[in-house]
């Protein structure tokens, strides 16, 4: 989908389907809005009878569709519930029902009337952002599969009107630089998408070293004979009972730059989990296939990083394998050394992703000396049972860093929530033959257990957790409830919340 600025009026383009938004009328509330009276008019007055009627209500993810009586055009309002809550998210959340709404029903360009959608709270600027968030992600799908699909929106066009007209340059600006980002979500999306059959952990590498060639990045990887020299043994040996390999790939940007901030970011690339010799049972187990969205999560910001041209320099590492029993798996009772020489003894192969994490996060620490880490995985079936299935959990040794995420998370709508981290948890994974244990006597704060072992990895560098087992992954079940802009599949989840953070924290 692509975007466009326009000074004029909705009414006064060339759009297959205008978009308005409206809010649920309060209780004593009855006059139609005069904000509208314009399209009202272009539409021969059914928008005001249609409200007089009580047909449009505008509740939330109500889209009701006005048709011109000459056929040209139409237009379709959407409802962003009560007035008072009406918030950046809830214009996000209506773009996306507007561009779902079309699917499939012949229309090509679609504009949205600006002034209907921002409001003495959200600014011009955070709603075209917005309005572009929702119709780009609400309007993916996954066509690699498919051989023929509906036609969708190609070109959405945001309507100025005469007020907003006025600021016309800052809101190009912010629309082009959301465009850029939200482009890299759909792509991420497109690569987390790909099923395990093919997106092995040297496809990902593959992935890693187009970017790379595209962006001017710098790209390492280090394939299994260079894992074993680095002595990477958890890495390994989760990797070891598949045909294909693991592989740990490292992204820089803005290498050269010696000086300034250096953020790390660190992501969980299982291509496939099946719990391994720990094998998981069958229901549910396709959604493995999204075990890797952490590595992708990275591969989108390292991409957002060198397209946005974000302050800091950032290294993105992902540690990628795919975990299948088999002859050469590794085992319960195993214990493995690591890069930096601690060891893991591994009581359930399933708890895989932080044993990859443990060499990539100190591989990372001890090469580049980063001043912050972030880590994103899929890590914990706890964390969904924790937070549900639409947000990530946030654990962090640093307040600067937990809040700065925080604060990115209300920006983009990727919402996060902060974990506490205690001794408790740290004396859980203490292991009684090595350093540390993969998985716990008690099955109680599987989150934060898996938390506590990842922070023996960072030293006492400043880092950050992203446990986005739930909102990373939307199946079946769960569509229902997260965001409309969610698609069915993998959601790219972090890409724009790391992405804002970079793009805001100075170098
Ligand atoms: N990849 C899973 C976690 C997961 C579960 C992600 C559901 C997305 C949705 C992870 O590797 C795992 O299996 N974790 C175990 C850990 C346990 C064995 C200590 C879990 O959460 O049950
Ligand atoms: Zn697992
Ligand atoms: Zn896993």
């Amino acid at each position: 989908m692509r975007f466009a600025l326009d000074r004029r009026e909705a009414t006064q383009g060339t759009v297959d389907a205008i978009a308005v938004g409206l809010a649920e009328r309060a209780e004593k509330e009855d006059a139609f809005p005069r904000a509208l009276a314009r399209e009202d008019q272009a539409y021969g007055k059914f928008l005001s009878g249609a409200w007089e009627r009580r047909e449009i209500r505008g509740k939330r993810k109500e889209v009701t569709v006005f048709h011109r009586a000459d056929g040209k055009g139409r237009l379709l309002v959407v409802g962003l519930g009560p007035r008072t809550l009406v918030d950046t998210e809830t214009l996000r959340n209506a773009a996306a029902e507007v561009v779902r709404a079309l699917k499939g029903r012949g229309a090509r360009t679609l504009g949205f009337k600006l002034a209907s959608f921002a409001n003495e709270r959200i600014p011009a600027e955070t709603a075209v952002r917005a309005l572009v968030d929702g119709a780009a992600l609400g309007g993916y799908e996954f066509l690699r599969y498919k051989s023929s699909h509906e036609g969708k929106i190609e070109e959405t066009t945001v309507f100025l009107g005469e007020e907003a007209a006025r600021e016309e340059a800052p809101l190009r600006k912010a629309l082009e630089q959301e465009e850029a980002l939200v482009e890299t979500v759909l792509w991420t999306r497109d690569i987390a998408n790909v099923p395990a059959d093919t997106a092995t952990p040297e496809w990902l590498a593959e992935q890693a070293r187009g970017l790379a060639k595209e962006f001017g990045v710098k790209v390492t990887v280090f394939d299994e004979k260079k894992l074993a020299e680095m002595n990477c043994g958890g890495i390994l040996g989760v990797g070891g009972g598949s045909v294909h390999p693991p592989r740990l790939i490292v992204l820089e940007y803005g290498g050269g730059a010696r000086s300034g901030k250096t953020v790390a970011v660190v992501g969980k690339g299982i291509t496939f989990d099946s719990g391994g010799i720990s094998l998981k049972p069958a229901p549910g187990m396709s959604t493995m296939k999204f075990d890797k969205s952490g590595a992708c999560a990275v591969l989108g910001v390292v991409r957002a990083a060198a397209v946005l041209k974000v302050p800091p320099r950032v290294i993105g590492v992902m540690a990628c394998a795919e975990n299948l029993p088999g002859p050469s798996a590794y085992r319960p009772g195993d214990v493995l050394r690591t890069h930096g020489g601690k060891t893991i003894e591994v009581l359930n192969t399933d708890a895989e992703g932080r044993v990859v994490l443990s060499d990539a996060l100190g591989y990372v620490v001890e090469k580049y000396h980063p001043d912050q880490v972030v880590d994103m995985a899929t890590l914990t079936g706890a964390c969904v049972v924790a937070l549900g299935p639409d947000i990530a959990g946030l654990v962090s040794n640093d307040e600067v860093l937990a809040q700065s995420l925080l604060d990115a998370s209300r920006q983009t709508g990727e919402t996060v929530w902060r974990m506490p981290l205690t001794d408790t948890h740290r004396e859980m994974v203490k292991s009684d033959v090595g350093d540390v244990r993969n998985s716990t006597e008690l099955k109680e704060g599987g989150m934060l257990t898996a938390a506590a072992f990842l922070e023996n990895f960072v030293g006492k560098t400043a880092w950050a957790h992203l446990d986005i087992a739930g909102p990373a992954i939307c199946d079946g079940p769960t569509a229902r409830y997260v965001p409309s802009y969610f698609n069915h599949g993998a959601t790219a989840f972090g890409v724009r919340l790391v992405a804002r953070y970079l793009m805001t924290t100075p170098r």
